[in-house]
């Protein structure tokens, strides 16, 4: 049994100032010019998230939403933005359901798919309130992205194939997200395109120059409600001038002496992390002892747990009632690890029976790991899936030690393929995260229940988990920003990132880069990516009940560690991706 083990910060470069990491190299070197010219972590998360809007329009912007945690390294105190999008005025609970069934594409496919975006209000009220810079010059790097253009990368290649058809529904979309092929249709653009986006730059500018005012109440708000009503979606300009960004306190646990601070309801991310990392150290007080199939099987039975938490509980808490002190108290998670069967996997449908439509598969996507088939026996992994990275999290930790955890989408890939034309703001499909029907199935293949329905102005249940772990000797410091994109796999993706440097003492790069394994409740499978178990530990979990599914690879974790004891800051971008961890030297 391994012991915990002191945490070496080796095998990673590492930076005396501050450090960024994020899922594209323009969006970490736009942070990094914010640190440079004296800015704080937060001046510099919110140039990456604008820069982020411009570079990877698949998986964030500005017609998107978030969530944010903000630690203030001189007060010590930790604050949590929510700027997740709202079910427009109009929503109705059955808004997606005809003949008693969900009609595939419509809460994901264009203009009906669209919630009330935050991104805008939330990355400029973070600014407003915790940066130091100029609004100016934090959206410099996003208008110069937007004005010269990015190039068209192998990942953008992936998922522009993926929503190829969807962006082909939009002409706006389509004319700037896609390129004319030999027959003259617009096709996936060629790797080295330079994808420009002026509409964009000017939207940005507009931004710098007047605030989130003329997006909310102005000619953009018009714009969006336009393109929106004219695609048949429900958005309005009062739905607009209604949003409001949400302050909540950080859901708050320890692992193994570790402080955490992490993301509270209307993410279900949070909670599963607590949860999960709460019933690890309970099982094995000693410490996990990595890739020991005994272990793995109990993180795995502690997952598969608390996503019947999510399907049971979780919504928004504006609408619903959740009982958050019971499911984080230390006889919940007592009862939770000692219902585990060391010995076998419990069936999930035994924990809570399936609801009816939870096999419907019309929602299945073709090409996404929910749908892609199992490969027999244990090898070799699948050939690459395109996976929907329409997700991103922007990790930094400052010089000082001021540091920002952000996560933030447009929910799946290219989000609903509109974009509100003349303004170059592509538009979310939140509206997926809701339970179109409780029971049945979305783009993850999650299921959510009664308490994710959907109602008018009610924020859809998410997965994003941005968190912060502080360090052991002093509560107040921050040692590690990580949050990953990956829908219902996010929470997994941190846990497992945590529990790589803190039980198996891994350096972040390495903890960030190691397989992964993931549970979700339904379907009743362990997922299993390229680099997630050997052979041997494959078969001993096989054994012991699981039915195991290899994935390609999913998730792209960004990370930032800051050595407690040298003050030294490793950044570290999923290898699985295009990002780039970058600091001050
Ligand atoms: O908020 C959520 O949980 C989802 N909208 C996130 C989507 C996502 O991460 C997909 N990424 N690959």
């Amino acid at each position: 049994m391994a012991l915990v083990i002191a945490i070496p910060a080796w095998a990673a470069r590492p930076y005396r100032g501050g450090a960024v990491a994020t899922a594209h190299p323009m969006a970490s070197e736009a942070a990094l010019r914010m640190l440079d010219k004296g800015g704080n972590a937060v001046d510099a998360a919110v140039a990456a998230a604008f820069t982020l809007a411009v570079v990877g329009p698949y998986h964030s912007g500005l017609g998107g939403g978030g969530f944010a945690l903000v630690h203030d390294a001189k007060t010590g105190t930790t604050q949590v933005l929510d700027f997740r999008e709202v079910a427009p005025k109009g929503a109705t609970r059955d808004m997606y359901v005809k003949d008693g069934k969900v009609v595939p594409g419509l809460s994901t496919d264009g203009a009906t798919s669209v919630a009330v975006p935050g991104a805008v209000a939330g990355y400029l009220e973070l600014l407003e309130k915790h940066g130091k810079l100029p609004r100016a010059v934090v959206l410099q790097p996003a208008i110069e992205a937007a004005t010269k253009g990015f190039w068209v990368s192998p990942k953008y290649q992936q998922i522009a194939t993926l929503r190829r058809d969807c962006l082909r529904q939009d002409p706006e979309a389509s004319r700037i997200f896609l390129a004319k092929n030999d027959q003259g249709e617009p096709d996936v653009p060629p790797i080295g395109y330079l994808v420009r986006q002026p509409e964009l730059a000017r939207t940005l500018q507009t931004l710098a120059k007047s605030g989130p005012k003329p997006f909310y109440s102005g000619p953009l708000a018009q714009a969006m409600v336009d393109t929106v009503k004219a695609g048949g979606g429900l958005l309005t300009l009062e739905d607009l001038a209604a949003f409001k960004t949400r302050a909540h306190e950080p859901l708050e646990g320890s692992y193994r002496g570790y402080r955490i601070l992490t993301m509270p309801p209307p993410s279900a991310g949070g909670l599963a992390v607590l949860q999960v990392l709460g019933a690890m150290e309970r099982l094995r007080p000693k410490g996990l002892d990595y890739r020991n199939p005994e272990d793995l099987h109990l993180y795995v039975e502690a997952v598969r747990r608390v996503y019947v938490d999510r399907v049971k509980y979780l919504g928004d808490p504006a609408f619903v009632k959740i009982p958050m002190e019971s499911l984080t108290s230390s006889g919940y998670i007592a009862d939770l690890a000692g219902g585990i069967d060391p010995k076998k996997a419990t069936p999930s449908a035994s924990l809570l029976p399936p609801m009816e439509g939870a096999n419907d598969s019309t929602l299945k996507k073709p090409g996404t790991w929910y749908d892609s088939p199992a490969a027999p026996g244990q090898t070799p992994a699948q050939p690459p899936s395109p996976e929907k990275k329409n997700t991103t999290h922007i990790s930094v930790i400052d010089k000082d030690g001021g540091a920002v955890a952000l996560t933030t989408t447009v929910n799946y890939a290219f989000g609903s393929c509109v974009v509100a034309k003349g303004t170059g703001v592509l538009l979310n499909d939140q509206m997926d995260d809701f339970a179109a029907r409780p029971g049945v199935p979305n783009a993850y293949g999650l299921v959510t229940g009664e308490a994710n329905s959907i109602a008018p102005g009610k924020v859809p249940l998410s997965s994003m988990s941005p968190t912060l772990v502080f360090s052991r000797d002093d509560p107040k410091k921050v040692m590690l920003a990580v949050g990953s994109p990956g829908g219902s796999t996010i929470p997994t993706t941190v846990i497992q990132v945590i529990s790589n440097i803190v039980d198996a003492g891994m350096d972040v790069s390495r903890a960030v880069g190691a397989g992964r394994l993931h549970h979700q409740y339904l379907p009743d499978e362990l997922w299993v990516d390229r680099w997630g178990l050997e052979p041997a530990t494959q078969a001993a979990l096989e054994a012991k009940g699981h039915k195991i599914r290899r994935q390609e690879t999913w998730g792209d974790a960004e990370a930032v560690y800051s050595d407690p004891k040298t003050n030294l800051r490793y950044p570290a971008s999923d290898p699985r991706n295009e990002g780039a961890g970058l600091g001050q030297n």
